[in-house]
């Protein structure tokens, strides 16, 4: 039998093996203590002159940081600590050294991190924000296949541009040129039209040379797309799903969260309703503290930032000005210049972590959309089709999973969330 640390509470008063990495070790005169990491979490391991092989603590003297090891002992409660456990440990072995482990308990620079990603992810820390990731994942699943939707993955080689032509990533396709995707929206579309309630869960790329604390090259994007949903609709899935992913990431792995000392009282709040905003009154709120801010232009991470320090659950910016917004949106016939499109800013500076809305249902009006923002009417005659063949009126969103696991863990930068970031100037290891 397999036994793990996490399931060390079930197993009081029996002797064990464990094997695992060694994360720690100190001495003190007649007192061995070792922490020893397995991946499902740290038990301390005493050793004690006496009640453990003699031989344990020669091999202990062996011990470095990270070598992989066999420890064998009986598990006790923690003396003061409630469901705290510790092993009484009477032998160790040496599966495999570890000279020089480079990332030490003390303080590193980021850059040196980064280089080490492939080590750095043993830390306590970064252990704990990937387990986040994973919850929020299977939260994210969970949430849409509960309500009957049908996962339907889009194509990563994409032979036309869904966010604009600007930050694409051009490939080969043998000997046609192709591009990397930037969303999987547009087959959301096509499926929804096939299915009702879809949506696709994958990783999309964006070619932008800009280093900042929220963006990067290859990020991991859940796109659902629902039949018949205007972008009231879509608003109220959105704020259920969010509401849904917080909440459940919290009772989840509210220890894991407490690694990382995210104040969880800030995540309790985040339930809906949330906020909603005219793109004209979020604009009112900027003006007042940045003057800059030209009325029609986009929001820059600082005015997203005013806009969402004024609420204490995430806030949706609905109705931004037609001509910032990709040729798919739906112009508001009832407000016009005004797409039907939302954005959901999350609290604490976060900034927007989705993107969506109604789309163009309107042959005419989408061709002339597409000719308008210099695409290829050729690579959309396919999306032109599902407007050709009972058009229907229909919304959906993305949500970035990164700028999520940021905001869920309280992080200052994107590149912690995700095992391997490709960041601008970063695609290593
Ligand atoms: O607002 P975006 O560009 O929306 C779309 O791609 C739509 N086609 C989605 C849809 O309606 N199906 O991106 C959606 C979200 C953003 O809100 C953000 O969370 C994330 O994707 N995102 C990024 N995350 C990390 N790095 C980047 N460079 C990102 N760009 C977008």
């Amino acid at each position: 039998m397999r036994y793990y640390v996490a399931d060390l509470k079930n197993h009081v008063g029996e002797t064990v093996t464990l094997k695992g990495w060694a994360y720690n070790t100190r001495s003190s005169g007649k007192v061995k203590f070792l922490e020893l990491r397995d991946g499902t979490g740290i038990v301390p391991c005493i050793f004690f002159r006496g009640e453990c092989e003699e031989a344990a603590f020669d091999v202990f003297e062996k011990i470095t940081q990270e070598c992989s090891l066999k420890v064998t002992g009986v598990v006790r409660k923690h003396p003061k600590h409630e469901n705290v456990f510790e092993l009484g440990a009477q032998s160790v072995e040496i599966i495999g050294a570890s000279p020089e482990f480079p990332i030490s308990h003390k303080e590193h620079g980021t850059d040196f991190l980064m280089e080490n990603r492939h080590l750095w992810i043993r830390s306590r820390r970064q252990a704990a924000i990937l387990r986040v990731r994973h919850e929020i994942i299977s939260a994210i699943r969970d949430f849409f296949d509960g309500r009957g939707f049908t996962l339907t993955d889009a194509p990563i080689f994409t032979p036309s541009a869904c966010e604009g032509t600007t930050n694409l990533f051009e490939t080969k396709y043998f000997d046609e040129k192709m591009y990397l995707s930037q969303s999987g929206q547009l087959y959301m579309e096509a499926t929804a039209a096939a299915l009702g309630k879809v949506y696709c869960f994958g990783p999309t790329f964006r070619a932008e040379k800009s280093k900042t604390r929220r963006h990067l090259i290859e990020f991991w994007m859940v796109e659902p797309e629902v039949a018949f949903n205007d972008m009231y609709d879509n608003m109220e899935l959105a704020e259920q799903f969010v509401e849904y992913v917080v909440q459940r990431t919290l009772k989840n792995r509210a220890d894991e969260l407490k690694v990382l000392e995210r104040d969880l009282s800030k995540l309790e709040c985040i339930k809906g309703p949330f906020p909603r905003l005219h793109y004209n009154e979020a604009c009112e709120l900027i003006v007042k503290e940045n003057p800059e801010f030209k009325i029609g232009d986009d929001f820059g991470a600082p005015d997203e930032t005013i806009v969402s320090s004024k609420f204490e659950r995430p806030v949706f910016v609905h109705h931004y000005p037609i001509a910032i917004k990709a040729f798919y949106m739906k112009e508001d016939p009832k407000d016009q210049g005004f797409a039907m499109g939302c954005d959901l800013l999350a609290t604490e500076g976060y900034g927007e972590i989705i993107g969506g809305g109604q789309r163009e249902d309107n042959l005419e009006i989408l061709q002339r959309k597409i000719h308008e923002h210099g695409l290829r009417e050729e690579d959309f005659k396919w999306y032109n089709d599902l407007r050709k063949y009972g058009s229907f009126p229909h919304s959906g969103f993305g949500l970035g999973i990164e700028r999520t696991v940021a905001w869920i863990c309280g992080l200052p930068h994107v590149r912690d969330t995700i095992p391997f970031p490709r960041l601008y100037g970063r695609s290593y290891p």
